[in-house]
């Protein structure tokens, strides 16, 4: 006999493949609740959350700080647009400038990743009255027209097509390619400081250097695509300023994922040389700036720096690099903080099955050999070692299979 918690699980996803347009390879879970790295499913099982639905729960799930900054806000105003101030909005840009290197001074809201970049290279456009956009081989920025045509990374502009005009390729880590190509057509050029989708890679720090260079030398804007490295992941605020990026501040930074905690928005942080060139009605989204939003991102940002979150990724990424020193079929592992590719001889998705399988969520990646770990921010030694554990159970239980 089917327990109910079965029948339950059997009903929610018959529902959702039913209803829902099918365009993610779903796992098997019923999310139900969430507590820190934890994610519980409906029919009670508990997962030990390492992805963090696409690097969003970087406080963890419902955070405490966050819920009741959420309750409060939905309590008293749920929404209004730019044409009014707002306490909860004044309070999130003045937070968000306050832990940006100090160049980055204005705050833009919108809802998502993409349209963050869309409206980073519009300003570009704007700031500099040239159209060219310069993006790498194997980054992603999202899957709205413009946003998708600056991807170059497997089928997206395929998909993305027409593609909007003005994207040029360089290649990611060699100056002289992108050299090549920044010619005074150029509006900016825009990069994942570490390519995350593409396999977690990350360039040698005298790139980033050089590419500021050039953008100064040639008055291009320099846009860095933080929404994945952004809001603490890497163990600080931002890769933009960081030793990790030897100290390189760009002129605009994009926002996403982990900066509402669960809660959609976006933002770009510019300096003043690029906010100078935006007038009103330039820029707009209705729901950009929402109270609910607000709310969260300011508590987001109390909430990693209250529980000392930096201070943690720094400490357990070097546990957590210690402990997979154990594993031999780990042949490298990239990134840095809680954005970390973990490198195999061979396919990771078996590996990422298997872990699935001892309720361990991981991500894969566009470099089929390397598993992906973006836990959130508050994720600590003893269950880096119940993950270890698991990676190591999956080994044993038939390496062979496990990686072919
Ligand atoms: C680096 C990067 N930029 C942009 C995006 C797009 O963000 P969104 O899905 O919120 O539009 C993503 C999403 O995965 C991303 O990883």
């Amino acid at each position: 006999m089917k327990t109910e918690a079965a029948i339950e699980l059997e009903n929610t996803t018959a529902l959702e493949d039913r209803y829902q347009l099918a365009t993610y390879k779903k796992m098997p879970v019923v999310a139900e609740r969430g507590e820190g790295v934890w994610l519980y499913a409906s029919n009670g099982e508990r997962y030990l959350d390492l992805y963090g639905g696409h690097a969003v729960a970087g406080t963890g799930h419902c955070h405490p700080h966050v819920v009741k900054a959420l309750t409060e806000q939905a309590g008293k105003l749920l929404f209004y647009s730019n044409l009014v101030y707002s306490e909860a909005r004044a309070r999130a840009a003045q937070k968000l400038v306050a832990i940006a290197p100090p160049i980055l001074t204005k705050a833009f809201f919108c809802n998502s990743g993409t349209e963050a970049n869309e409206n980073s290279m519009r300003m570009a456009r704007m700031s500099t009255g040239r159209e060219n956009i310069i993006t790498f081989s194997g980054g992603f920025h999202g899957r709205t027209a413009d946003s998708i045509s600056a991807t170059f990374l497997g089928k997206y502009r395929e998909i993305g097509k027409p593609n909007v005009p003005g994207h040029l390729r360089a290649e990611f880590g060699d100056i002289d390619s992108v050299r090549a190509l920044a010619d005074d057509s150029v509006a900016a050029i825009m990069l994942e400081p570490i390519q995350s989708m593409g396999g977690v890679r990350m360039a040698g720090p005298k790139f980033y250097r050089a590419l500021r260079e050039l953008c100064d030398e040639r008055g291009i804007i320099l846009i860095y695509d933080e929404v994945q490295t952004g809001v603490g992941r890497i163990g600080d605020w931002f890769f933009a300023g960081s030793a990790a990026g030897d100290g390189v501040v760009p002129d605009v930074v994009t926002l996403a994922k982990a900066l509402g905690s669960g809660v959609p928005v976006g933002a770009c942080l510019v300096n003043e040389k690029v906010a100078d060139n935006i007038k009103e009605n330039d820029l707009g989204t209705t729901f950009g700036g929402g109270m609910m939003a607000m709310a969260a991102v300011t508590a987001t940002l109390e909430a990693i720096e209250r529980d000392g979150m930096l201070e943690n990724v720094s400490n357990v990424e070097v546990y957590l690099r210690q402990r997979l020193k154990e594993i031999e079929q780990v042949r490298a592992i990239h990134g840095r903080g809680f954005l970390l590719g973990l490198e195999f001889a061979d396919k990771a998705k078996p590996i990422h099955e298997g872990l699935l399988e001892r309720r361990v969520i991981t991500g894969t990646s566009s470099d089929l050999k390397v598993l992906r770990l973006l836990p959130p921010l508050c994720l600590r030694q003893d269950e880096v070692d119940l993950f270890i554990e698991s990676l190591t159970a999956v080994f044993h239980s038939g390496p062979e299979n496990q990686t072919s």
